[in-house]
This record gives structure tokens, sequence and C-alpha cells, in this order.
């Protein structure tokens, strides 16, 4: 909770950072006799999808604006929440939750447009401005809630990351933190659901029963803050809607032409964005992959927004990866570390390639805590499909079975966290494991459980949990295939080392997470500075690889 007042906001949002965010007690709910509760991926999707529906975002001039802002929405709605945050531009916002979506009418029938020019022609979209007030400034009596202040989109200082880093305990207590101050923020999850909404208000009149949800990493658990923003549209129809027993039946519309339907939807989807949608800006369409996109950055949340039509396994794999990555307190923390440790040793890029990406990577995780000694701390996806009940049938596009248990709460114990080792040693476990794995024989399966025989000869396979005849990570080279074998064999040998000597600033996962270039230069840096790490974007404002020792130690000089 923040006070409006400027002196005392960073020391609050500091105070923020170190205490977990509200989107925690989503994942698990303790009942009245106080067992624990799993809240499944449909639950919680639910409830974020209706927080979007009663909420707006609204620029504001500095945090200065609440009471002003607070005072003049409650003279049409009840307000049940209000947060602050600036984008990279310096600009402020806020945004409000009302307590219902009818108080969110209100306060839409409430709103002007900015002019009446041609050029720009009215829209209704939650994202909103706060225009200053003319004539006699109306007083409005003091809020009866403090305003949160987070930070929504940006992600968080390393310097101060890897200060933290450096005073932990324990590795264990490293990946923990490394976990708690790294993930996406119940902000960045708002946010999230905020330009879905945004982009479904916008479509809505468009298409019947249209839905804009985000999938993968926004949603499945495994999102880092910044990461980027998967959406899918999709228009499925009701049982009801697509009744045969209805004698009045809809015209509809062919689409005509050489071009696939999905192509030609795609077209006009990119169109109407770059239109119709406030902040969205910057559009690219590929429309010729096997599941078209139109990429758009989203100027007012500061999010990289990938938009796919139709493609509703890609919410099912998220439902599936939250699922497993809640079963276990240690799922997340662990894999974190690893996609961390990947980033740093360049084995992923965010341009893709032939190198692996998160999600196979998210994958051998999974596969690995299926394979832990003593006992597994995840159960394999057969165990899901098998225990699936009639609600849990989902049969996504191309006639795609995606039905397996989604309620946790039915798994029997002996299925999951059969293993109670510490994150520490899942961590080297995790690199002994893929040191020694057969890449060149075998395929992970997160399905079986087990290793499976390669049906190819790819360098690496990692099979679709969804689809199984297909391989995730079929991109990745030879050549990158044997740089992560080096690597994990390396992390292992680092980390163990590590492990018996003193307590220096390569200590337990720094010198996994920190990238090598930049490792180097701090190196340098602390060369006649030993008290305090000098953070290199201090002394330039270029990216750190570019810079060269000697125009480092010019600098320092
Ligand atoms: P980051 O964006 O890197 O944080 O992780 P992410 O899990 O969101 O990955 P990405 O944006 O690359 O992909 C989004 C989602 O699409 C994933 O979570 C998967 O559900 C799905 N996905 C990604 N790659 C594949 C693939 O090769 N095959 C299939 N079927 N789905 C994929
Ligand atoms: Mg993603």
């Amino acid at each position: 909770q923040t006070l409006v007042n400027k002196g005392k906001i960073h020391l609050f949002r500091n105070l923020l950072k170190s205490t977990p965010s509200s989107c925690k007690c989503l994942l698990v709910r303790k009942h009245s006799d106080g067992a624990q509760r799993f809240v499944s991926f449909d639950e919680v999707v639910a409830q974020r999808r209706a927080e979007a529906r009663r909420s707006i975002v609204v620029q504001v001039n500095s945090e200065a604006s609440f009471n002003e802002l607070y005072g003049y929405c409650s003279k049409y709605a009840t307000i049940a929440g209000v947060h602050h945050y600036k984008n990279t531009g310096g600009e402020h916002f806020m945004l409000i939750e009302f307590s219902s979506e009818d108080n969110l009418k209100e306060i839409i029938k409430s709103c002007s447009t900015h002019q009446k020019d041609l050029d720009v022609m009215a829209l209704n979209s939650p994202f909103l401005w706060f225009r200053a007030a003319s004539g006699k400034k109306e007083v409005f009596k003091t809020p009866s809630m403090t305003l949160s202040s987070m930070d929504g989109c940006s992600m968080v200082d390393e310097d101060e990351l890897f200060q933290e880093l450096l005073k932990c305990d324990t590795v264990s207590d490293q990946i923990q933190l490394l976990y708690d101050r790294t993930k996406l923020n119940d902000l960045g999850i708002r946010l999230r659901y905020m330009v879905a909404r945004q982009v479904e208000c916008v479509f809505e009149s468009l298409y019947a029963n249209i839905a804009v949800r985000p999938f993968g990493s926004s949603v499945n658990g495994f999102g880092k803050m910044g990461c980027d923003l998967d959406l899918v549209l999709t228009n499925t129809l009701t049982e009801e809607m697509s009744s045969a027993h209805k004698r009045l039946v809809f015209q509809d519309k062919r689409c005509e032409g050489g071009r696939s339907p999905r192509q030609r939807h795609m077209e006009s989807v990119a169109e109407l964005l770059e239109l119709r949608v406030p902040g969205a800006a910057r559009l690219q369409r590929i429309l010729h992959a096997r599941v078209p996109i139109v990429k758009f950055a989203h100027d007012y949340t500061d999010l990289d927004c990938d938009l796919c039509y139709n493609n509703m396994s890609g919410v099912h794999m998220s439902s599936l990866l939250w699922s497993l990555g809640g079963l276990d307190a240690r799922v997340r923390p662990l894999t974190f570390a690893v996609r961390r440790w990947a980033q740093a040793a360049a084995l992923t890029n965010p341009h893709p390639g032939r190198w692996i990406t998160n999600f196979p990577l998210t994958l051998m995780v999974l596969f690995f805590l299926q394979n832990t000694p003593g006992g597994c701390v995840l159960p394999t996806v057969k165990t899901l499909v098998q225990r699936a009940g009639k609600e849990d049938v989902r049969i996504a596009e191309e006639n795609l079975n995606c039905t397996f248990l989604r309620d946790m709460n039915k798994l029997p114990p002996e299925c999951y966290s059969q293993n109670k080792a510490n994150l520490q040693t899942l961590l080297l476990q995790f690199f002994e494991f893929y040191s020694q794995f057969n890449f060149q024989d075998k395929a992970i399966s997160i399905n079986e459980g087990t290793a499976i025989r390669k049906p190819n000869s790819l360098p690496l396979y990692v099979v679709n949990p969804l689809e199984q005849a297909l391989n995730v990570s079929r991109n990745v080279s030879y050549e990158e295939c044997e740089r992560l074998k080096l690597e994990v064999r390396n992390a292992a040998w680092q980390l163990e080392a590590g492990l018996e000597g003193q307590k220096n600033d390569d200590w337990g996962v720094l010198g996994l997470v920190e990238r090598k270039t930049t490792r180097g230069l701090k190196k340098l840096l602390r060369v006649g500075n030993s008290h305090r790490l000098v953070s290199v974007k201090d002394l330039f404002n270029d990216t750190e690889e570019s810079v060269s020792k000697e125009t480092l130690k010019n600098k320092l000089e």
C-alpha cells in the first residue's frame, strides 16, 4: 500500500516488492478446516476475466491525481481498488477496479470522447484518460482506501536483485528469491487481462460469442515480469447457438477467395487493431505461418502481444502447465532458475530461430520432476488423463483431444510430492539428469514420464503433451543441442564446485544466472570498489555487451 506522498512512495514500493502479491492467494486456497485446496486454471481465469470486465485503466498526471480521480469516479460507482503504475515512457496510469460490471457500465456512460474530429472516430474502450478540471476545482473527501503502487510493466532492477541474491543464506533461498522477485505480479496479470478485454470490446460487435483470452506464460504460472502476452481470439458457437431445433437461423457470410479464411480474418483483425485499438502500435502480420499471428506493441501497458485465432489448444496447454506448476511449491521456483540459467548461457534467445525456447525448456523441467530420485514430484500427464471425468472433456481445434483432470484436489496425494529434496538439490539434480540424458536416442515425454524412443533423428525431441505426434523443439539445430548438453554439464560442475567454497560474487546460483559478458565486466568494476557493485548501466547508456574492457578501464580511471 502506498501513501499518496511522493517521498514515501519509493519506500512503500520496496516494501511491496518483498511482500507476496495478492495473486499468490489464487494459487492455493485453504478450506475452512485448514486443508490445502488447489485452485483450478478455469477458476482463476474466470476470476481474472470478471475482474477485467469491471476495471478501467486511466492515464493521469501523476500519483497525486489519486484523490481527485477517486472522488470523481465515486460519484458514479463503487470502487473496489486502485493500482498505480508508470510505463517506460514515464506516463502514469491508474487501474481502477469497480465493485461490479454494472458499476463499470455507469462509468463508461459518464465518459466523453476527446474531440469532434473526422480523423478520430469515437470508441468505447476500457483505456481512458483523466482531463484536468476546468473552472473551479471540486473538493473531494479523502478516499476511504489507499493507492496500491506497483511496477506493473517494468522488470526488476537487476543490480538490486543481485545484491539480494548475494546476501541469501542458502542456494535454495536464492532460487526462491529469484522466483519471488521476478515472477509476474498481481498488477502485471491484471494489465494482461485488461489488454485482452480491450481487444474483445472492439471485436464484440463483429463476431458472435467472441472471447480474447491470454495464454502462455502470462497465465500458466511460469511468467516473469516483462514476458510477452500471447492472446487467442475465439468465436466458438455454444450448443444453444447451434441448436438444430431453432427455426430462425442467421444468414452467414462465407469467406471466399483463394487464401485460407483464417488468414483473411487475421488480416482484417490486424487492420482493426491498427485503426481501432488505442495503445496498439507497431503491428507485424505473420500470416503464412502454421498458426498465423499478428504481433503488436501495447504502449499503455508496455506489452509485446502476439494474437492468434482459434488456437484453443494453447489455452489448454496453459491449463496443463498451471495445474502441474501448482501441485508442488518447488516446481515454479525451479523452472524460473532453469529458464534464467538458459537465458544467461544464451541457450534461449528472444528472437525465433534454431535455439530452444522457454516452453520446451519448461517441459524438460517437468519431465525431470517426474523422474526425481526417491519419488516423483509430479505425476505424468497419462495419470491426469486417466483420472479425467466428464467435466474435463475438451476438444480443441482440428478435433484435438485436450481432456485431462482439471481439479487437482481429486488427485491422490501419493501421485505427487513424494520426493522432499530442497531446491538446491533439485537444481543440481536437474543438471546432472540432463548431463546423462541420452539425447541421441531418446525423446522427452511428460505424458509417459519416462524417456521414449525418438521417432526421427531430430537433435532434440520434446513431445507435445497435447499432440503427441509433434515435437515442440523441432526447430533446435544439432549445434544448439550440443551446446545445451555442454552447458548442463558446465552448470552441474559449477554449482557443485560453488557449494564447497567461500561465498564469493559467483556464489550459488549467481554464477549461473548472470550473463557471462556482464559477469566479466562487473568483476572488472569491482577492482578498487570491493564494497559496492556498480551497475554497468550506471556508467554507460549503452547495452552492456557493447562496452569493451578498454573503454571500461578508461571510464573507471
Ligand atoms: P515466454 O513467452 O518465453 O515467457 O514463454 P511462453 O510459455 O509464453 O512461450 P511462447 O510465448 O513461446 O508460447 C506461448 C504458448 O504457446 C506456450 O506456453 C505453449 O502453450 C504454446 N507453444 C509454444 N511453442 C509451441 C509449440 O512448438 N507447439 C505447440 N503446440 N505449442 C507451443
Ligand atoms: Mg509467451
